[in-house]
């Protein structure tokens, strides 16, 4: 069993499908903390329904950014988290979370890397004419969008395609995906090789 430390921004319904996951016995994990960047977002209230501590941050906090990634990375110690997941969380991620968690932070990013990196990956693809996009769980470093590529998994851009359609796959790949993931880091399964691939350790 290991602890989560959740970060989000927004909706939080990859968070959801953690909760969800986890309760369905398909993870074999404890979310010990939900993290907010932004008071108002719906998935605080997904995480106070499952009982789960939560503490919700306001912009101010994140006027000096480095001090707000120290506190964050104090919290997310004090409450035993083993891995740090970033769940649609819009914010930088930066060396006191990185270097307390070194490896141990996970995002997901809703293109194929190092394809459309960036805070606009569905629209990037979409607009860019691509026929096959999809989603990626990678380690997050120093480098934006650019850590070890733990998993992806590709969605296809259909012909009479809106955004809005492509939008709801790729969100769909992102719940089914994200949970298996972090199924495998509960595992014990994966780890990173000297050449900065990540390997995936049979059962
Ligand atoms: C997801 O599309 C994720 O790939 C991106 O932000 C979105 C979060 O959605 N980083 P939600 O808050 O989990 O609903």
């Amino acid at each position: 069993m290991i602890k989560l430390g959740v970060l989000i921004s927004g909706s939080g319904s990859n968070l959801q499908a953690i909760i969800d996951a986890i309760g369905a016995g398909a993870l074999d994990a404890q979310i010990a903390v939900v993290i907010s960047s932004k008071p108002d977002a719906y998935g605080l209230k997904r995480a106070q329904e499952a009982g789960i501590p939560t503490i919700a941050l306001t912009r101010e906090v994140y006027a000096h950014p480095t001090e707000a990634d120290e506190w964050i990375a104090d919290e997310l110690a004090k409450a035993g988290a083993d891995y740090v997941v970033m769940a649609g969380y819009m914010r930088m991620v930066t060396a006191p979370i990185l270097d307390a968690f070194c490896d141990r932070v996970v995002n997901l990013h809703p293109a194929l890397l190092p394809a459309f990196p960036g805070a606009h990956g569905i629209a990037d693809a979409f607009n860019a004419g691509v026929k096959v996009t999809g989603i990626t769980v990678h380690f997050a470093n120093a480098l934006y969008d650019q850590g070890p590529i733990i998993a992806q998994r590709a969605v296809e851009i259909r012909e009479d395609d809106t955004l809005e359609r492509l939008e709801e796959r790729i969100h769909a790949a992102e719940h089914e995906l994200y949970p298996q993931v972090l199924q495998l880091l509960a595992q014990g399964r994966v780890s990173i090789q000297a050449n900065r691939r990540v390997c995936i350790a049979e059962l």
